[in-house]
């Protein structure tokens, strides 16, 4: 039976009822649900909006109907369109008239904004549970990899040497970056909204700070108009997910890259790959691949509740019930991801030896010897023309720098002594990095000190 019949004279379509029905995904906000209808129903009973035995027989009625649900015995309705509608007829099988007077002084759309605040709070928080294992996993392979020496890229080009440490700690502030993105998300969404009627706020003497404190908001929303029109703290989630998504599809782009035979960098374990139904020998990585595959998804699931909200008049319109999609999406997909992908770095063989192999050909030292020539009384912009010079040189003969003899430098500047050859080797041109925050070997010792304190 229809809770708002009462002005309609024909029944509805079957089709159109389908249509507007959101039980069937937002039957997930069951628990938010009810406990803001606890909420509201016990300050209905302490400001004497309804008797306190009325308040007493929903608050505990409402406690069943949550542990029925739990327990699968409840089976929700499309005739009783949404999570709100199917919880309250259920209330009112179950007690009649008293039922029936929970919805004073309150309206879905206030009623549909805190159960989505209180759904995001909590995911938030798983959210930010998975992050923090990430954020481990990287700090503990950072550690391990403190002598790892690999090559740094720009343009996917070979640029410098760096560690391996070096690179998962840059990913480390990526992350940590993401988890405070959703902190503030939090604080700025942790406001409740109940009490604001449909758009005007209500003509009974409510208590809208006993509701924020019963419900753990650390206020209440200023405006009833927005409070129910608002969707930002949806579009910051979806944001902030998304930005998550794409630091995950870097690093994934990045592994399959590197577990090639072309890279040779790493080894995802057997437990984390998959193989061809047709090639014997394959072993592909696909985690890493759906990852990045799913953070497109994820930017869909944004750009789907940025389109919804772009051209709505205040307050609510019903093209808001399109939210719940896209953001309960979003989050499965991000938890999932993290979680994936933690496991499978904890798990991948790093391939320490064909990283420093890979470190020592490319001409990476090549900046390093301009240092050097700088150092002797060179000005850069020459050092740099000299070196130029040099590599090409190399090249040509198929060598490294280091593999210049004494003559051989000479021959391009009579500023190179016996000390170059220490200048450029790879390991030194780590640690002679000096600025903060660099991949000297002490650098990294000290951002995983304070990456530790942190943790
Ligand atoms: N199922 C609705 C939603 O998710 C609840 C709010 C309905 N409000 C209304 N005025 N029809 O948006």
């Amino acid at each position: 039976m229809k809770l708002w019949k009462g002005r309609f004279s024909k029944e509805a379509n079957s089709s159109a009822d389908e249509f507007n029905a959101s039980i069937g995904f937002d039957q997930r906000l069951y628990k938010q649900d009810i406990t803001g209808s606890i909420a509201h129903a016990r300050m209905l009973g302490r400001q004497g909006i309804i008797s306190k035995e009325d308040s007493d027989l929903i608050v505990k009625t409402l406690g069943e109907i949550l542990e029925d649900i739990e327990a699968g015995k409840v089976e929700f309705s499309i005739e009783a369109e949404d999570i709100h509608m199917n919880i309250e007829t259920i209330l009112t099988q179950r007690i009649g008239d008293v039922g029936k007077r929970l919805h004073t002084a309150r309206s879905r759309n206030d009623q549909v904004a805190v159960d989505f605040r209180l759904y995001l709070k909590d995911d938030i928080a798983e959210i930010g549970e998975c992050l923090d294992k990430l954020l481990h996993t990287l700090a503990d392979l950072a550690e391990k990899n403190q002598d790892t020496v690999m090559p740094g890229y720009t343009h996917l080009q070979r640029a410098q040497p760096v560690t391996l440490a070096y690179h998962l700690l840059a990913y480390y502030q990526m992350f940590k970056r993401d988890k405070s993105r959703f902190s503030d998300c939090l604080d700025r969404m942790d406001l409740c909204p109940l009490g604001s009627g449909a758009l005007a706020g209500t003509t009974y003497e409510t208590d809208r700070q006993f509701l924020a404190d019963e419900l753990g908001f650390k206020g209440v929303t200023a405006n009833a108009m927005d409070s129910v029109a608002d969707r930002d703290f949806a579009l910051e989630f979806l944001s902030a997910c998304s930005i998550t998504m794409m630091h995950l599809s870097r690093f994934c782009e990045e592994l399959i890259n590197w577990s090639s035979v072309e890279f040779g960098f790493i080894e995802i374990d057997d437990s984390f790959s998959t193989g061809s139904s047709i090639m014997p020998q394959k072993k592909n990585p696909d985690m890493a691949e759906l990852i990045r595959g799913k953070t497109g998804r994820v930017y869909g699931d944004m750009t789907a509740l940025f389109t919804i909200t772009k051209g709505l008049p205040l307050a609510y319109n019903k093209d808001l019930q399109e939210d719940k999609p896209p953001v309960f999406d979003a989050g499965d997909t991000v938890k999932d991801s993290i979680n994936i992908f933690t496991e499978m770095i904890s798990t991948m063989d790093v391939r320490k030896e064909n990283m420093e192999h890979a470190a020592k050909y490319g001409y990476m030292n090549a900046t390093d010897a301009a240092d050097y020539l700088v150092q002797k009384g060179i000005p850069f912009r020459d050092c740099h023309e000299i070196i130029g010079k040099i590599v090409l040189y190399c090249i040509g003969k198929g060598i490294a720098i280091e593999d210049l003899t004494m003559e051989e430098f000479k021959g391009f500047s009579d500023k190179f002594d016996e000390d170059i050859y220490d200048a450029i080797a790879i390991r030194n041109c780590i640690k002679a990095k000096k600025s903060e925050g660099s991949t000297s070997f002490e650098s990294v010792k000290k951002q995983l000190e304070q990456v530790k304190k942190e943790l």
